[in-house]
């Protein structure tokens, strides 16, 4: 197992302390979730049931035996457990390095608290350096681009990638994000925009970090 690996394994084994009985569990996607499957399924008859972010987590969940909701059949969710690509001091993310921007956007809004699960590697000073995902509306691709290019930053097409909605990402590089609310808000102006993977007005309530030695629970700047 290489050493990235083992700090999202441990991460992902602490924050099955924070699921309690009869929750419904609001699951994330990528690597670290992953892991946390592995640590729900001794509690599959414990939990109420879960909600996935994703098909691929959806149908992970399923091969375990975990019963997965869907959104609208539920009211609320206590807990949303998602991993990300970048966090910083204020605990705000970049996410959507796997795609599943959207739908992790809508469980992390309509969930009371969200845990993000993360390795070391994911703490920054200032959003960015991880290319910016934004899931757009295939017609609106290049128009959004331009929109971009005029705000003097680089996106780049994911090309061959379509999300579980039948959209396309554009990765925005180049972004210094001093104001992240700021711009959330000014990229979700742009028509044709359907999520920006920037969760900064709902960012993560409680951030779980692994290292070499130990899981800590992350204290807000
Ligand atoms: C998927 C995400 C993931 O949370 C993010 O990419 C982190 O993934 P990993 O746990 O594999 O490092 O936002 O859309």
């Amino acid at each position: 197992m290489i050493n990235s690996d083992h700090k999202k394994q441990a991460v992902a084994r602490a924050a099955i302390e924070y699921v309690e009985y009869d929750d419904i569990v609001g699951v994330g996607t990528g690597s670290t979730v992953d892991y946390f499957i592995e640590y729900l399924k001794p509690l599959k008859n414990k939990i109420s049931g879960t909600v996935a972010s994703s098909i691929s987590t959806k149908e992970k969940l399923e091969a375990n035996g975990i019963k997965v909701f869907d959104l609208n059949e539920v009211s609320e969710i206590p807990i949303y457990i998602d991993g990300a690509d970048e966090v910083n001091g204020n605990f705000q993310l970049i996410k959507g390095g796997g795609g599943a921007l959207t739908r992790e956007k809508i469980i992390a809004a309509a969930s009371k608290k969200f845990l993000c699960i993360v390795d070391e590697s994911k703490l920054v000073d200032v959003l960015g350096r991880f290319p910016l995902p934004i899931e757009v509306l295939p017609m609106a691709r290049s128009y959004v681009a331009r929109e971009i290019i005029k705000k003097e930053a680089m996106p780049s097409w994911r090309e061959g990638f379509v999300t579980d909605n039948g959209n396309i990402i554009l990765d925005i590089n180049h972004m210094d994000i001093i104001e992240p609310i700021k711009i959330e808000n000014d990229l979700n102006q742009i028509p044709g925009i359907v999520t920006v993977g920037l969760f900064a007005k709902r960012g993560a309530d409680q951030v779980l970090v692994s290292n070499e030695k130990e899981v800590i629970n992350l204290e807000k700047k």
